[in-house]
């Protein structure tokens, strides 16, 4: 395992990434929350902040619990952190460092083994190490930034001011193998086949002859920690698939025939009616995503009370939704949003919580699915909201609404299948709008409602942009739909990025 202690930058995840990448087992932790060492702990990073060293407010972490013990990496906040707490100087740079900067002296040092003398590297800050303390050595200058690099003498201690683990350092990743192989000595061995064989292990001994109860719904996280739990105690995992009404055309019918295909215990059960019937008339985009969560734990609680004896509560929680993250405030970041999420636990349940997937990011949680041999039509999905089709109704919901939607979104997912660019979209879907245009159809004039089609590229969510489709494809798509679906005569295509816009329109 190495550590990351988190000083709330944004880079922090990429971190993780990166060291996942090289297959090892990394763990996030709040700089003030940092776990004591032992034997499986192998190396200790300290990321950047957006707080600078000087600022009294800033984090103090305690790096004597880890320094000289075993392996310390600082990155920008974390470099300058050692620098100034060990007998160096931290000021202000006279110019602000952001973006590009090449490498003009690189050490014989391991750490940079293998990193070109003029590499180019990522720099992101507002001060500069003036002064090393005297038992460190430099390992890399830049131009600007002489102490880019350093390391303490005897000791795999190490600062490195620009940031390694983002793509446009692009020797970043062969500084961190170093880090993380040579001088850690980590194994590699965090693979997608490992991560199997040992939580399926650990499932079986934890749930024993326990009944599991699950909530699918379709989406990757559910489907591949499903598949874990089946792996583990067969038929004792029960999974629901609840039709809200407000799935995909089809895709209760095919989801659910392809999980029993594959040897899932799942309950299909039908409450379309149910959850247009508590919809009637509501506008409101809260309150529908509310009256549909509402009804979703309704149903579920009814089915899971039908399965005698049920301990647990499966759920396909990943690593991003468990880190705790740090914010400049010390709060919680403001710019995690929580989204209520399809098989989210009522606490009147009284069920025991069972998250496989809860170490994973969302590209491993893909490539597990991969190795539990999962088909592509499941892993390669892309993500769906939990309240479905009844935030891309804008205003309120009739199942005519959702019969039109569900017609021109399937021209448009088939479309993008079709011209090869569905795996080159990260989530795309199509939005029913309230408002009514004027067209001519024939000779007749019409008055009918127009759709926004929408496509990002993103790798979380959290930031999107839209997708450059080619406007051959826009124009077929656009003929199709308005040539089949009747009830729409406009098609319009959503070009704005997140933020300030969000993926869904409500
Ligand atoms: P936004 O619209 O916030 O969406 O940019 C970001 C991602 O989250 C999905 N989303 C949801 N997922 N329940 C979910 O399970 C929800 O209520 C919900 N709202 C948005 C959205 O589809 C996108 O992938």
């Amino acid at each position: 395992t190495i550590l990351i202690l988190d000083f709330g930058s944004q880079y922090t995840q990429l971190i993780a990434r990166r060291l996942r990448e090289l297959n090892v087992y990394c763990e996030i932790h709040p700089w003030d929350k940092a776990p004591d060492l032992d034997d499986a702990v192998k190396g200790v990073i300290l990321s950047g902040s957006p707080f600078s060293v000087r600022d009294e407010k800033s984090p103090k972490p305690q790096v004597e619990k880890y320094k000289g013990k075993i392996p310390l990496l600082g990155v920008c906040f974390g470099a300058q952190y050692l620098a100034q707490n060990f007998g160096g100087e931290v000021l202000p740079s006279e110019i602000r460092e952001y973006g590009r900067a090449n490498l003009n002296f690189v050490s014989e040092d391991s750490l940079m083994k293998g990193v070109a003398s003029n590499s180019q590297v990522w720099m992101s800050h507002g001060d500069t190490i003036a002064k090393l303390p005297a038992n460190f050595e430099k390992i890399c200058s830049t131009h600007d930034v002489e102490f880019a690099g350093f390391k303490i003498k005897d000791e795999a201690t190490y600062g490195i001011q620009f940031h390694p683990e983002v793509y446009h350092s692009l020797d970043g990743q062969k500084l961190l193998e170093n880090f993380i192989v040579g001088i850690c000595k980590c194994s590699q061995d965090w693979t997608p086949d490992a991560f199997v064989e040992s939580t399926v292990k650990a499932l079986k001994e934890k749930l024993g002859n326990d009944k599991v109860i699950m909530g699918l719904s379709g989406g990757v996280d559910s489907s591949v920690a499903a598949f874990l739990l089946n792996k583990a105690i067969g038929t004792n995992l029960h999974c629901i698939f609840v039709d809200n009404g407000l799935l995909r055309k089809d895709e209760y019918a095919t989801v659910l025939e392809s999980y029993k295909g594959l040897g899932l215990n799942v309950k299909g059960v039908d409450a379309a009616d149910r959850f247009y019937e508590a919809l009637v008339g509501e506008s409101d985009p809260e309150k529908k995503r509310k009256i549909i969560g509402g009804m979703f734990i309704e149903v579920f609680d009814e089915e899971s009370h039908k399965v005698e004896g049920a301990k647990w509560l499966g759920q396909g929680t990943i690593y991003p939704d468990v880190i705790e993250s740090v914010s400049a405030t010390g709060g919680p970041s403001a710019t995690i949003k929580s989204h209520h999420n399809v098989g989210g636990l009522p606490d009147f349940m009284k069920l025991k919580v069972v998250e496989p997937l809860r170490l994973l990011f969302k590209d491993e949680v893909r490539r597990v699915g991969r190795s539990l041999e999962i088909p592509e039509i499941i892993i390669g999905r892309h993500p769906f909201p939990g309240p479905g089709l009844g935030i891309r109704i804008l205003g309120d919901i009739t199942k005519e609404k959702v019969r039109i939607l569900q017609e021109v979104d399937h021209i448009f997912i088939s479309g993008l299948k079709k011209w090869d660019l569905y795996d080159k979209v990260w989530q795309a879907g199509v939005i029913l709008l309230p408002v009514q245009s004027v067209g001519v159809m024939g000779d007749e004039r019409t008055y009918e409602k127009a759709v926004a089609l929408r496509a990002v590229e993103s790798t979380d969510g959290m930031t999107a942009d839209w997708v450059h489709l080619p406007y051959d494809f826009l124009a077929e798509i656009s003929n199709k739909i308005i040539n089949g679906v009747k009830g729409i005569n406009r098609v319009t295509y959503d070009i704005s990025s997140k933020p300030p816009a969000t993926i869904e329109w409500e």
